[in-house]
């Protein structure tokens, strides 16, 4: 195989309750990236369409990371990586669009070299790229990205990814408001200390999530998505999040959130149906803004990256 073409996608980090340490994964929003060998040794940046991004490989993610795989690999290689980036998800959009540039790069290049890496290590390359984009190396973005469904960051150090189940039949709807917001600006408006009471709450949350998705309890993977830590203050940056929020869960969703660092807004639903009726909401809701904004409408995907075409 000399060249792959992969569908890289978008992620919801956090899911609430679970801040830097669960994610899962779109099925239709996300990246297109085109990883071929080439003679020059290295990694090259050929295109990168839909956004501007820095095309030399140690300033851009999906660059950092393939080197970070490639210092990884001990056999002697006499050849080189070239990538083209067509990007839908803009940088600072909250639903991992960095994570789906440094976990595409990786996964290409694994598949280009005969998949020499599994995945938790394909993770642990893309999370440089996260460090980049972010100066924090996050998981809970580039694990979901390449295992699919639901992760839960069970350990940064050494790195532990354990993979949960999703709920039958489960849909996303994401307003995504057009304004940007680092990632590194969203943490750091976050308090270093919580409340125990909080934390007390908030761990009761994860942990009833986790177990929603191993029984396939609607009722309980709603209840459980309630963030009492992180959403209080990451709110604030995002206009009209309360009346987003209260519109969705009126309209059916099971819950309502912050996706990753913001601005977007997750809900999850049902069924599409559902999920249709709650972007019908947040649409209604978010036109009377001056604000412009995307809406999608997502099932959640199992399978993670996905290979369009290889050559
Ligand atoms: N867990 C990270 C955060 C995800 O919320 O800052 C960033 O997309």
């Amino acid at each position: 195989m000399n060249e792959i073409t992969i569908f890289a996608p978008a992620t919801i980090a956090n899911i609430s309750c679970g801040f830097d340490v669960l994610g899962c994964c779109l099925d239709t929003v996300g990246d297109e990236m085109v990883v071929r060998k080439v003679p020059e040794k290295g990694v090259k940046i050929s295109k990168i369409e839909g956004v501007d991004l820095p095309f030399e490989s140690d300033k851009n993610v999906a660059g950092v990371a393939a080197l970070a795989l490639l210092n990884e690999f001990k056999k002697k290689l006499d050849f080189g990586f070239e990538i083209d980036i067509y990007k839908n998800i803009k940088p600072g959009s909250g639903i991992g669009s960095s994570a789906a540039s440094a976990a595409g790069a990786v996964f290409a290049i694994n598949e280009l070299l005969n998949k020499p890496f599994s995945k938790l290590q394909l993770v642990e390359f893309a999370r440089k790229g996260e460090e980049l984009a972010c100066g924090s190396p996050i998981a809970d973005n580039v694990a979901p990205a390449i295992f699919g469904g639901f992760t839960l960051v069970k350990s940064t150090n050494p790195l532990n990814i354990i993979e949960l189940p999703s709920l039958e039949g489960l849909y996303t709807t994401i307003l995504h408001p057009q304004i940007e917001i680092k990632t590194e600006d969203s943490r750091t408006i976050l308090p270093k200390k919580v409340a125990l009471t909080d934390a007390v709450k908030q761990w009761a949350n994860v942990g009833a999530l986790v177990h929603a998705l191993h029984t396939n309890d609607y009722n309980l993977f709603s209840e459980s998505l309630t963030d009492f830590i992180v959403e209080p203050h990451r709110s604030k940056l995002i206009y009209g999040f309360d009346k987003v929020k209260e519109s969705a869960l009126k309209a059916g969703a099971l819950g309502c959130g912050i996706s990753g660092s913001g601005p977007s807004i997750f809900t999850f639903s049902k069924n599409h149906q559902i999920a249709e009726n709650v972007a019908n909401s947040l649409n209604s809701i978010y036109l009377k803004n001056n604000i412009p904004f995307k809406i999608y409408i997502s099932k959640i995907s199992t399978q993670g990256i996905k290979i369009i075409n290889t050559k």
